[in-house]
């Protein structure tokens, strides 16, 4: 939520002051250049290097004068290469007396170097590792044509060392690239790597990418600053989240074959990332820039980019188990301001009979607007838990908000137990004088756990459990605010002798008379149709003038340097508030609206290290209390800063986006991105957050989104309702699409198995599936789920067709998911496709099968009591291949105890689809319909089991060559065999 600070008594100045911080003792700078350029930076020379059983390890040494360009030239580096497994090699360069600051291992469970005894992949790797030593510089090769171009190549410090690409913006010199030498000093690191001209590049973020899904490294390429920030979704510029991991998709039009590999660099220092070419040449780059920490690089070889993805999950952990009542519809808005209004929405919802699976609270439900509470007058603590455990009894759920600040009690006889328990068990944030340090969020002044202070997983888990026991009974829970945001520049000053006693909200609230909300998505016309956000009147659809396919979508880029960074470049000595070199991070200075950065956690860490995973390890400890709070039971989390890692403990929302046609379309590549990050329980505002949504972009947009991993409706307070039931196209078009959404749960479910097992990412875009097709490697308009469906969507007003790529160059057949039709596709060219509103094209791939639920019902659970129906689509000789994970959905999987689990296989080849269980837990449900697509011919006999179907239980429909067999009662605990012929 964007929100303009008023002005406070209480704020004064930035803490200013250093902090304790274990840094290393740094001397007076007389010879800072105070330059904006690093051309002259002497980079390393290599020395001392030894021969590891799994690598090589070497000593870094200044070549030549400081440059103390940004900080500190570091004199003595330490290199260690580990060749770890055959496809992930580990490069970390840091300083040698480990003064800088890395991950605490505590909460970052990285994998740990092999043994000296485990055997080595030195000689084996599909990479290598090569190097000069003066100036040093090092470049990753693949072993299997290691005369390549690198996948990494540093060896760029011999271009000309004067700036030479006015880069993004010409008045901003920071922009250009400039000097090409590893830098690595204390308050900056620089690393740069020629990359081919105009790489494929996707990943880096979290951003809202203008250039969407694939990243853009021409002339005026990408700037990606990383420093976790809450600003409502704008265009290109730094949010919530902060991944510096990318995939690079290589295509070799010689042979036509394509290879990925991927690259995560873990550091969690505010950062900018460049991706361009300069002009006139042949290579393009990528630089990153940091403001500390150490280069810790990974590099995975694919070769494919589902295993690159696979590859990174195996470094920062494999997604949470999900529980399967998180794949549910879920309902949400800002400003259900009591309970009867939600219970309202519970009900109105059921007699639309639009499924609702989980009911959610807002900042209403709070007493306050402090954490853990719930309003005595509106949301009263009985009323409250009745109201659950009525949902509960119904197999739906509810989730309520939890801010991540703590809110400040205004005086003594201002009872607030979470904050005075906090203090006395000392987990909140300080000042570097040890004071504690406040800021400003809803409830007016706030403190901000410390997730560093030993007790403070205590406390929150002591917190939640009073919450839950005092009538919220929450199943899951939602973290906001977590980047983490505070409405003052820096700390809002210090406690002692401060007036505290404002408790109200320091901001104006969208919907407030002086801040309604007025807007409308593309081409909505509201003085033709009215403010309701209909465009059915009279039953028939009415667009407003100028509602095209070509005025929204488009990627009109907003100025990414409306402010610039507030670097310093003129310190004496470690700077933490303001680090000589300024990211471009999009609020300015890195303290606005968020924690000063010499903010000091238990152990002396200091915000300005650690601000871009607080998100993380509120997650953590959300999750570690979620699991006493619910023991055995699999946490649901959705969370919105995010950091690598996070996917192990939350998914996530795509923040505060816009009711506009624009962020439907960014919505997919949001999703994409956010399984390559490893958090693949995400999705977008459905309807959009921000403004007034219409009818017909709420109705695509419950259609779209009913194909992505997290579905949740949620709206901004005071914009106009946008609940499913409000109109009834978009009711139908809800019903249709959950329908669809709750028919293949078994296959989402199946998808995300396969997520926290093996790190396989549930959507796609379509060259991870078709990685050899360059002509896609650019969409982000369309993507997959699995490998077997392909969504169309329509993203844009006033249409009733939509355009679409059919991959597979005509050896894969595409059939709609409907019909049953197949596409008529055997080029690489678009498709346009029927799409009146109401309708969003999906189709399944040939030789899938996939397991569905035969009657999607009111909730995920009633959609499990149905019996399973089996879809089978044949490849154009007869086979097809597909696989379903089944268990209990609810119960947690730990290292020590597994749950019981089953996979079914299932096989179809020559006439026949064969069906086998491995593993230990039941189907609950036996099979009782199978539809198999690609039967060219009419059969006369179909058996199950070698017995022959009554006639009257299987149709063949010649038209569109699918034979449907129904009635069936397969146990598919014994496995089977269903043939034709
Ligand atoms: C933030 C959240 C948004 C929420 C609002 C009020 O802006 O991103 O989802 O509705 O705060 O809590």
């Amino acid at each position: 939520m964007t929100v303009f600070c008023i002005v406070l008594a209480l704020c004064g100045l930035l803490c200013l002051a250093q902090s304790a911080r274990a840094r290393p003792k740094l001397g007076a700078r007389a010879d800072v250049q105070n330059s904006l350029n690093v051309s002259t930076c002497p980079g390393y020379k290599l020395g001392s290097l030894k021969q590891t059983v799994h690598g090589v390890t070497a000593q870094l040494h200044l070549a030549g004068s400081a440059c103390n360009a940004f900080g500190e030239d570091i004199a003595n580096l330490t290199l260690q290469v580990t060749y770890e497994t055959e496809t992930r090699l580990h490069v970390n360069i840091f300083d040698t007396a480990e003064q800088q600051f890395t991950l605490p291992p505590a909460f970052f469970d990285r994998p740990s170097p092999p043994s000296s005894t485990s055997p080595s992949v030195l000689n084996t790797s599909a990479l290598q590792f090569n190097y000069i030593s003066s100036p040093f510089a090092f470049w990753i090769t693949r072993r299997s044509d290691p005369s390549a171009p690198p996948i990494f190549d540093t060896r760029v410090g011999s271009l000309p060392p004067t700036p030479i690409a006015p880069f993004l913006n010409a008045s901003d010199n920071r922009t250009a690239f400039d000097g090409f030498n590893l830098v690595f000093e204390d308050q900056y690191l620089q690393l740069t790597s020629a990359l081919p001209y105009d790489a494929n590049i996707y990943g880096l973020g979290e951003v809202v990418s203008s250039s969407g899904f694939r990243r853009s490294v021409t002339q005026n390429g990408t700037l990606q600053t990383l420093w976790a920030r809450d600003d409502a979704d704008p265009l290109d510029e730094n949010i919530y989240g902060s991944h510096s991991v990318y995939l690079e998709h290589r295509f070799d039009t010689a042979s036509n074959k394509s290879q990925s590999h991927g690259v995560f660099l873990s550091n969690s220092a505010g950062s900018d990332i460049m991706l361009a070419t300069p002009p006139s040449s042949n290579t393009s780059f990528i630089q990153y820039r940091l403001l500390g920490g150490t280069l810790d690089l990974y590099f995975f070889s694919g070769p494919d980019p589902n295993s690159v993805i696979e590859q990174y999950g195996q470094v920062v952990g494999l997604p949470a188990w999900q529980p399967s009542w998180g794949f549910g519809f879920h309902l949400c808005r800002w400003g259900y301001t009591n309970l009867s209004v939600v219970q309202e929405q519970v009900e109105k919802m059921r007699e639309a009979n639009i499924p609702l699976e989980v009911m959610w609270n807002d900042i209403d439900l709070y007493h306050s607007y402090r954490d853990f509470t719930s309003d005595p007058g509106s949301f009263p603590g009985d009323e409250m838990r009745a109201f659950i455990r009525d949902l509960a009894s119904k197999g739906q759920h509810y989730i309520p908000i939890l801010d991540a600040a703590t809110g400040h009690t205004a005086n003594a006889t201002d009872i607030y137990d979470p904050f005075t328990r906090g203090t006395d068990l000392d987990v909140f944030l300080k000042n570097p004088d040890n004071s504690t340090y406040i800021g400003q969020v809803w409830p007016g002044y706030t403190v901000f756990p410390d997730w560093f202070a030993p007790n403070a997983e205590q406390w929150w888990t002591e917190a939640l459990t009073n919450w839950s026991t005092g009538g919220v009974e929450f199943s899951g829970l939602w973290l906001d605010m977590n980047e983490i945001s505070s409405f003052c520049l820096g700390s809002c000053g210090t406690a002692p002798g401060a007036d505290l006693s404002n408790t109200s909200v320091p901001v104006t609230l969208p919907g407030d008379p002086d801040s309604l909300v007025v807007d409308y998505p593309e081409g909505y016309n509201s003085t033709i149709s009215g403010t309701s956000g209909n465009i059915t009147v009279n039953g028939t659809l009415t667009y407003g003038a100028g509602a095209n396919a070509t005025n929204v979508g488009g990627l009109a880029k907003r100025s990414i340097l409306f402010k610039r960074g507030l670097g310093a470049a003129e310190e004496s000595d470690v700077n933490l508030n303001a680090p000589p070199y300024a990211i471009h991070n999009g609020f300015g200075a890195l303290a606005e609206h968020t924690l000063a950065t010499n903010a000091t956690h238990h152990g002396g860490y200091v915000e300005l290290d650690t601000h871009n995973f607080y998100g993380y390890m509120e997650e953590r400890a959300t999750n570690l209390a979620l699991r006493q709070i619910h023991p055995g039971q699999r946490p649901f989390l959705i969370s919105r800063s995010t950091f690598p890692g996070t996917g192990k403990w939350s998914g996530h929302w795509l923040g505060d986006n816009t009711s506009k046609w624009s962020y439907l379309l960014y919505s997919i590549s949001g999703v994409l991105q956010f399984q390559l990050f490893q958090i693949p329980m995400v999705g977008a505002d459905t309807c959009g957050f921000m403004d007034n949504t219409d009818e017909e972009l709420c109705n695509r947009w419950m259609q779209l989104a009913a194909f992505t991993p997290f579905y949740r409706n949620h709206n901004q307070r005071g914009a106009l309702s946008q609940e499913p039931y409000r109109w009834d196209s978009v009711a139908n078009a809800s019903r249709t699409a959950i329908a669809v959404r709750y028919s293949m749960l078994p296959y989402w479910y199946t998808l995300f198995a396969n997520a926290s097992t093996l790190g396989t990412p549930p959507v796609r875009a379509l060259f991870f599936e078709f990685p050899d097709e360059p002509e896609l490697f650019s969409v982000d308009r369309q993507f997959m789920i699995g490998s077997a469906i392909l969504v169309t969507p329509v993203l844009t007003p006033n249409v009733s067709t939509v355009d679409g790529l059919f991959p597979g160059r005509g050896a894969v057949t595409w059939r709609d998911w409907y019909t049953h039709e197949a596409i008529n596709s055997t080029s690489s060219g678009a498709v346009s496709l029927s799409a009146p509103l109401g309708h969003i094209p999906v189709h399944i791939r040939s030789g899938s099968a996939i397991l569905l639920h035969s009657k999607p019902g009111y909730t995920t659970s009633e959609s499990a009591q149905s019996p399973y129906s089996l879809l089978v689509s044949l490849s154009q000789d007869g086979s097809a291949f597909g696989t379903a994970y089944l268990d209990d959905g609810t119960t947690l999987p730990t290292d020590d105890t597994p749950v019981k689990n089953s996979t079914l296989q299932f096989h179809a080849a020559g006439k026949s689809v064969s069906i086998a269980k491995r593993g230990d837990y039941n189907a609950p449900q036996d099979l009782a319909q199978v539809t198999v697509l690609g039967v060219a011919e009419r059969p006369t006999r179909v058996t199950v089991g070698g017995k022959s179907v009554a006639r009257q239980d299987w149709v063949y429909t010649a038209a569109v060559q699918r034979l449907q067999l129904s009635g069936l009662a397969v146990s598919l605990n014994e496995g089977g065999t269903i043939s034709w012929r």
